[in-house]
C-alpha cells in the first residue's frame, strides 16, 4: 500500500473515531459543570443598588457571580454556591429559608447540609461580611 492511500484509510477511520467518541454526549446546550464553586469570590454588592432590592426583605435573595446571595427569615446575609453538589448544575436559588436546586429538587441547611438525598454531598457556603451598605461575600 503506498503512503496517500494508507492516509486515505487512516483518515476515514480518524473520522469515525472522533465521531463515535461525541455520540450521545458532546452537546453543548449541556449545562452541566465542572467549575470551581468558590471561583470568583470575593466580591462586594451595594445594597443600595437596585440590583440588590430583593436583598431588602427577609427571604430574598439574587444570584451573582454564580453565587446565591439571600436575606434570611431572621434578617442575616448568607451565600452560597449556585453549584449544586448533586448533578454539577448551577440551578441553586433560596427557598423556604434553605438552599434549593430546581433540577432535582436537592434542599440544603443555611450551613449547607444536605436535607434529602439530592443533597447528600452538601453545599458550599461562602461568608457575609455587612460594612455599612456593602455585603461582601467571601470563601
Ligand atoms: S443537579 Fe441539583 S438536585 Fe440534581
Amino acid at each position: 500500500m503506498k503512503r496517500k492511500e494508507f492516509l486515505k484509510t487512516l483518515g476515514g477511520a480518524a473520522a469515525f473515531a472522533v465521531t463515535a467518541s461525541c455520540l450521545g454526549g458532546c452537546s453543548k446546550s449541556d449545562d452541566s459543570v465542572t467549575e470551581n464553586p468558590v471561583a470568583g469570590l470575593p466580591f462586594s454588592i451595594d445594597l443600595t443598588d437596585s440590583s440588590s432590592s430583593p436583598l431588602a426583605t427577609n427571604g430574598g435573595y439574587i444570584i451573582v457571580n454564580n453565587t446565591v446571595v439571600a436575606r434570611d427569615l431572621s434578617g442575616n446575609y448568607v451565600a452560597a454556591t449556585n453549584l449544586c453538589s448533586h448533578e454539577q448544575k448551577r440551578k441553586v436559588i433560596f427557598q423556604n429559608n434553605e438552599y434549593f436546586c430546581t433540577e432535582h429538587g436537592a434542599r440544603f441547611s443555611l450551613s449547607g447540609n444536605g436535607l434529602n438525598s439530592d443533597a447528600s454531598a452538601g453545599l458550599t457556603i461562602f461568608q457575609t461580611v455587612l460594612e455599612g451598605n456593602i455585603l461582601t461575600i467571601s470563601a
